[in-house]
């Protein structure tokens, strides 16, 4: 028997002021798009943006559906947006936000499992990192460089 450990790294930002100007236009498009989100039934609104290598900016936010297992994340509804519209650029970075109408979010909040899957594709389709940056409706702002911080043993096209 042997133990493996696995590490991660993440690094945590007090406020928006502490990020370059770019990365701040970022999540000010994503907090657009969350005030965007489709969310009666979890009333918890998420907004994705996504910067391109050819500076398209794309946007997605969650939409639920009365048979909830048909809804989309935001960051999935953006990503396969991107995905589809521009097959061939690769995605340079993306920022999350999340907020709830029952309560307030301080805290980064990260992408769910299956949205990590979804971004780790196209991080080895484009065979680049992909930045995330994730945060609540305010506080402290969280940045992995690369998804796989996110998602680590991920499962990849390596197995098939
Ligand atoms: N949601 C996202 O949009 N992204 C995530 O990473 C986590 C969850 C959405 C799905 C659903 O509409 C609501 O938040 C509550 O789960």
């Amino acid at each position: 028997m042997k133990e493996i450990k696995i590490e991660s790294t993440l690094f945590v930002f007090d406020s928006l002021s502490e990020l370059p100007k770019d990365v701040v236009y970022l999540m000010e498009k994503a907090v657009e798009a969350r005030e965007k989100a489709y969310a009666p039934y979890s009333n918890f609104n998420v907004g994705a943006a996504i910067l391109l290598d050819n500076n398209e900016v794309v946007l997605g936010s969650n939409q639920e559906n009365a048979s909830y297992p048909s809804g989309l994340c935001a960051e999935r509804t953006a990503i396969f947006y991107a995905g589809s519209q521009f097959p061939k650029a690769k995605i340079i970075r993306m920022a999350i936000t999340a907020g709830s109408k029952n309560k307030k979010t301080t805290k980064p909040i990260p992408p769910c499992g299956a949205c990590r899957q979804s971004i780790a594709e196209y991080e080895i389709k484009q065979k680049a990192p992909i930045e995330i940056y994730f945060m609540g409706e305010t506080g402290a702002i969280a940045k992995s460089n690369s998804l796989s911080n996110l998602l680590p043993l991920g499962f990849d096209k390596s197995e098939l």
